[in-house]
């Protein structure tokens, strides 16, 4: 399993907030309906590792497919991995159960993608924000709830006076600030935001960013920010993973994953961001990804990148990259000094000519 060198950039100094370590989740896959016999495995997630600090952002970034998603449902516990590790404050959070589990849970929430369908219609936006206090009583005493829930509201940018509304009475963008009402209720220290603004237009996408920006500074929140567009995330992450099928490919600061990304895979991604300037879009190299991804029921051999690459070769077939920073670029530590899942990592840039100024 690859594990991650420390990504300039970030404090080893102190203990990270949380810690993954060869995180998998496989799904069996069943024959038979009497005696149900397993012939595979739906592999979602094969071998995930990062860090998150205080306080800090960090994107995950992959097609859709890949395994975002499962990994965001077991970092909140709505899923047990198959294996790895999940360390809060150095506490195996796989472990855990009972009363212990539950004050862990408290610290690590969840937005999710689809404002229209993660809201219960039939509830009033009041009772959806302060449902975590039914979960945790202790977070909120009975009579203090409502004027909690207000405060909520406000924060988030909502009338305070609307508590009694249904979902349906607000816009994509509105719910998806009750939603992030809800995930703050009891103060976490770390929100998991799953494609927050994917389902929302363009022209919301970027104040629901902003709000989560300045809730962050608000309440020195870390996020695990997920996005299947690279332009998304890179205006709100200190750090970015790169995720295909069940694995971190690459990683580093925004500044080397947008400007020295050495996997083709993040290569192609960038290649794809849209450019406002016409010129630069015309002087850029445009790598179009040749196929669909593979199942993570039949993943192939060596790296698994290799069916989709345009540099693929022999030992692309044989070995698998481990994610690692280049030998080439150890000792320089440039910016191309980043943990890239591919053999040939060091090997001349494919670089957007514009991916400098490709910032929102
Ligand atoms: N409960 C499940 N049972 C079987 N396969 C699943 C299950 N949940 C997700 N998958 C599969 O795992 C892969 C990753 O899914 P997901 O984590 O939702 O990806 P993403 O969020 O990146 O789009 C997909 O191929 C999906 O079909
Ligand atoms: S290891 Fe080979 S197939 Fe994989 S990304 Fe690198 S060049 Fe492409
Ligand atoms: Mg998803």
């Amino acid at each position: 399993m690859a594990t991650m060198a420390p990504v300039p950039g970030t404090d080893t100094t102190t203990e990270p907030l949380l810690e993954v370590e060869g995180l998998v989740k496989h799904y069996p896959l069943t024959q038979g309906i009497l005696f149900r016999k397993q012939t595979g495995a739906v592999k979602a997630v094969d071998g995930v590792d990062f860090v998150l600090g205080r306080g800090e952002t960090l994107g995950i970034v992959g097609e859709s497919g890949c395994g975002k998603s499962t990994v965001a449902r077991m970092l909140v516990n709505l899923e047990r991995p198959t294996a790895g590790a999940i360390r809060y404050k150095g506490e195996d959070v796989t472990r855990l159960s009972g009363r212990a589990l539950k004050a862990v849970r408290r610290n690590i929430q969840m937005v999710f993608q689809d404002p229209y369908t993660s809201l219960n219609p039939r509830m009033t936006v009041g009772d959806i924000v302060g449902e975590p206090f039914d979960i945790h009583p202790e977070a909120a005493p009975r009579g203090d709830r409502r004027r909690r829930v207000q405060g909520l509201l406000e924060v988030v940018g909502l009338n305070p006076e609307h508590l009694n509304r249904y979902p349906h009475q607000f816009s994509g963008g509105q719910r998806q600030r009750i939603g992030i009402a809800r995930g703050l209720a009891l103060r976490p220290e770390i929100i998991v935001a799953d494609e927050p603004v994917s389902a929302l237009d363009v022209s919301v996408q970027a104040q629901v960013v902003n709000l989560l920006e300045r809730l962050q500074d608000e309440f020195g929140l870390a996020y695990v920010f997920i996005a299947h567009d690279l332009s998304v995330v890179r205006h709100i992450s200190d750090r970015v993973g790169v995720m295909y099928l069940g694995r971190i490919v690459e990683t580093g600061t925004d500044a080397q994953i947008y400007g020295h990304p050495t996997h083709p895979y993040t290569q192609a991604l960038l290649s794809a961001v849209p450019v406002p300037d016409p010129a630069a879009r015309d002087r850029r190299e445009r790598i179009i990804l040749t196929g669909d991804v593979p199942s993570p029921a039949d993943i192939p051999s060596g790296c698994r990148f290799r069916t989709r690459c345009w540099k693929a070769r022999q030992r692309c077939v044989d070995e698998v990259p481990l994610l690692a920073v280049p030998e080439a670029f150890r000792g320089e530590g440039g910016p191309a000094a980043h943990p890239s899942a591919c053999h040939f990592a060091e090997e001349k840039r494919v670089v957007p000519a514009d991916a400098a100024e490709a910032r929102p």
